[in-house]
């Protein structure tokens, strides 16, 4: 069985709460909202996006802080040994596989991401992105473009001459990772909950120096939009598309991904809790932290200032132009064009690296809990496991960015996945486990209590809301994806793309069967000592 006396804890109640909460932010926030809010009608996104926080978000908030607690209570981390204590049968630990493998594969393309914010504040400061401009643009070329050419040279989806092969994304990744590695090695206090305590509170200032600095500019020459439309766009309610399956989806999507849930990462979090913590206002206030940081830190910087400078038709046709592109490329065209822009460049991209270390760290963890946990594994060698297998599992994801890899695994591990672990967590928890002591051991220690309403919408709405979902999804796109009709990062299968496509899921499908094959072993052994004791 775990050893439940070495057990680590949070330092603090407020440092437990930056921690959940910069778990909770991170580029999901400042890239993913955004993009998703403009694709899809902006107003029109809005109202599924705060329905789906209120029947799903808060709720599973609270069961996820709730089976962490309790797992954590018998000394499990991770969702493997936290299912098997909601349901008493052998079948339920392998169902938490997925609370395994989920943040690990979503690990792996998200830190790539994150490095390359990190090199972007650091080709803002130096000045990189003036220099590349006087070199390559001509009378009429598009800025824009330029950029994305830039964007694309540097993580190595296409040749060009500014950067001659992918060695500065290399090394960026491997600094990137180093830092990860360093806060995890530290440990959850001294290292997760020590980082969090300044990185958040800085990333609030830097925000909110952006958002003035944006809400104050002059209007551009030749552009006939202003900041206060962009945002008119997001917050004008637009009933029109209400009616519109994909917009849900999105919006539910996004629900999941921002506030980390459906991943397993919420409740290795948890799991660190004491008994008698409190989880009812602490899960609220992380996910209105979390709502605060999205949906007005996030939609008063990319959107406004994008309407400002290109209008709002140009904003929609380059959100809709790639997942980066509002973030990265028109960000950096922008920045180019302000005064002090290096400066103002610099602390947007570091505030999104900032956010995106204090989730990619939250990624890892469920592993090394699973290590420590069920293996007895010394901090430092769950932590060198984790490691390694990252550095392993990262350089196909650089290789074969251009083939449509990371789409691949963002598809089935950002998006598909996180609404079935969802499903299966919340009937596990309401259904099988039953709502009578779900409801008990949420409001245990709480300092809040729980509007009686959300007993009921753990019931029935959610489970409802979710299965729902999960055939919509299967329906609308996961079956499409699935037989090479769709490809995931939207339009037709590139013929060429198959062979990687496929091998991203044979990963996926692997590390399924290795993480189970682990938790076989796991038992195994516990057995054993039980039947010794
Ligand atoms: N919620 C994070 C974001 O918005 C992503 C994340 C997912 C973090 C899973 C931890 C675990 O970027």
């Amino acid at each position: 069985m775990p050893n439940l006396s070495t057990r680590e804890s949070w330092g603090t109640r407020l440092g437990l709460i930056f921690a959940v909460a910069g778990n909770a932010i991170g580029l999901g926030n400042f890239l993913r909202f955004p993009v998703q809010a403009a694709e899809n009608g902006g107003g029109s996104f809005m109202i599924p996006y705060v329905i789906a926080f209120i029947l799903i978000g808060i709720p599973l908030m609270w069961m996820e802080w709730g089976i962490g607690r309790l797992g954590g209570k018998h000394g499990h981390g991770s969702t493997p040994g936290m299912f098997s204590r909601l349901w008493n049968h052998p079948v339920a630990k392998y169902l938490g596989v997925l609370g395994l493998i989920i943040p690990f594969v979503v690990l792996i393309y998200y830190v790539f991401i994150e490095s390359w914010t990190f090199a972007y504040s650091v080709f803002s400061l130096t000045g990189t992105f003036q220099e590349y401009m006087t070199q390559h643009k001509t009378e009429g070329s598009s800025e824009l473009l330029l950029m994305k050419n830039f964007l694309q040279g540097y993580t190595g989806v296409e040749n060009q001459a500014f950067f001659a092969g992918t060695t500065l994304a290399w090394s960026f990744l491997s600094v990137t990772l180093v830092a990860n590695a360093w806060i995890l090695y530290k440990g959850l206090s001294g290292g997760i909950e020590w980082f969090s305590k300044w990185a958040l509170p800085m990333l609030f200032v830097f925000a909110i120096i952006l958002v003035i600095r944006i809400f104050t500019l002059d209007a551009i020459p030749g552009s006939n939009g202003t900041v206060w439309q962009g945002l008119g766009y997001i917050w004008n309610p637009d009933l029109s598309r209400l009616g519109d399956v994909d917009v849900w989806l999105a919006a539910a999507g996004q629900i999941f991904f921002t506030l980390s849930l459906g991943m397993g990462s919420i409740h290795a979090y948890a799991s660190y809790l004491k008994p008698k913590d409190d989880i009812a206002l602490s899960g609220l206030a992380t996910g209105i932290t979390n709502e605060f940081a999205e949906i007005i830190l996030g939609s008063c910087i990319a959107i406004p200032v994008a309407v400002l400078f290109f209008g709002l038709s140009e904003t929609i046709t380059i959100a809709q132009g790639g997942s980066f592109n509002l973030g990265f490329v028109s960000m950096s065209v922008i920045f180019n064009h302000i005064e002090y822009g290096q400066f103002f460049g610099f602390i947007w991209f570091f505030l999104l690296f900032f956010a995106g270390i204090t989730s990619s760290v939250a990624m890892g963890l469920p592993i090394i809990t699973f290590l420590k946990d069920e293996f007895q594994l010394s901090h430092k060698k769950a932590v060198s496991i984790l490691v390694g297998l990252t550095v392993a599992c990262v350089i196909p994801v650089v290789l074969y960015n251009r083939f449509g890899y990371l789409d691949e695994l963002d598809f089935w591990a950002g998006t598909f996945m996180l609404v079935l672990f969802g499903a299966v967590e919340t009937i596990l928890f309401v259904w099988v486990f039953g709502i009578d002591k779900a409801w008990a051991e949420i409001n245990q220690g709480a300092a809040m209590k729980i509007p009686k309403v959300f007993y009921f919408i753990m019931k029935y709405i959610t489970p409802t809301f979710l299965i729902v979902l999960l055939g919509a999804w299967i329906y609308n796109s996961a079956w499409d994806i699935l037989i090479y009709e769709k490809s995931a990062g939207g339009g037709s299968v590139n013929p060429e793309n198959i062979g990687v496509v496929t091998a991203a899921r044979v990963f996926i499908v692997g590390f399924i069967l290795l993480f189970a094959y682990l938790i076989y072993l796991a038992w195994k052994q516990h057995a054993k000592k039980e039947v010794k004791s």
